[in-house]
């Protein structure tokens, strides 16, 4: 089975995975990237169950309101149900990177008012220790030479991302070789450098559940369970 069907068997399990949680006054958050997009896809059939959507990225918004979803900011929409978003690599404690596609700030954001995280995310994803991918790390453009050096002090590789500003007008570095012992506190560290927007490490806050392809069938894991 080709990749982009097994996505799209993940956007639409992970719709039948929301459903119990909807309410008509539920907000939900969704995600950024290909994955995510099928989720969105999947939306349509289950839209008049819920209040609407929250987007990480000003290209899922669009998305969501070309399937006449209701998009509206995290402002409005107090706490949100669930957030349903990929990830670029996944690990046993649901510790993620993510930030593959730029969007790993309103990301971060977004996920941090939902009640409950759904990571949909192919079997490539799947790593026992994160730091194959390399970390993506949104900065201020001024900070980015400054980052950058303690980044390398860190034993990181930083590589700017050529012609991408992410939808805040930020860069990114791509970081590789960083050796990811403990994914929680490395993030917590690079959170405390100025001149950082996000980190795309997803440890402090984990996934909650992750639905993932198993011999072309999708399976439902809770940590602990893969
Ligand atoms: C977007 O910034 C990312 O965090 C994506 O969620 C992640 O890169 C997964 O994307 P794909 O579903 O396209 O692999």
């Amino acid at each position: 089975m080709g990749q982009d069907r097994i996505k799209q068997l993940l956007g639409q399990a992970a719709a039948e995975a929301i459903k119990p949680l909807l309410t008509p006054e539920t907000y939900i958050g969704v995600g950024t990237g290909s994955t995510a997009n099928y989720f969105i896809d999947a939306l349509s059939d289950l839209k008049l169950h819920f209040a609407g959507a929250v987007a990480s990225s000003i290209v899922s918004a669009e998305r969501l309101q070309a399937q006449q979803i209701q998009v509206v900011s995290l402002n409005e929409s107090g706490p949100l149900g669930v957030y349903v978003d990929g990830a670029d690599e996944i690990d046993p404690s649901f510790s993620m990177t993510k930030g593959g596609g730029g969007a790993l700030t309103r990301e971060k954001i977004v996920a941090s008012a939902a009640a409950h995280f759904i990571c949909i995310a192919d079997q490539t994803k799947w790593v026992k220790r994160l730091g194959q991918f390399p970390l993506p790390i949104e900065v201020i453009p001024m900070s980015r030479s400054t980052v950058a050096r303690q980044l390398v002090a860190l034993g990181g590789t930083p590589v700017l991302r050529e012609n991408f500003l992410t939808d805040n007008g930020n860069e990114i570095l791509d970081v590789h070789d960083l050796e990811i012992d403990d994914p929680a506190a490395l993030e917590a560290a690079l959170n405390h450098l100025p001149g950082i927007v996000t980190n795309g490490l997803f440890a402090l806050r984990p996934a909650d559940q992750l639905l993932m392809d198993v011999d072309g069938q999708i399976q439902t894991y809770r940590v602990g369970q893969r």
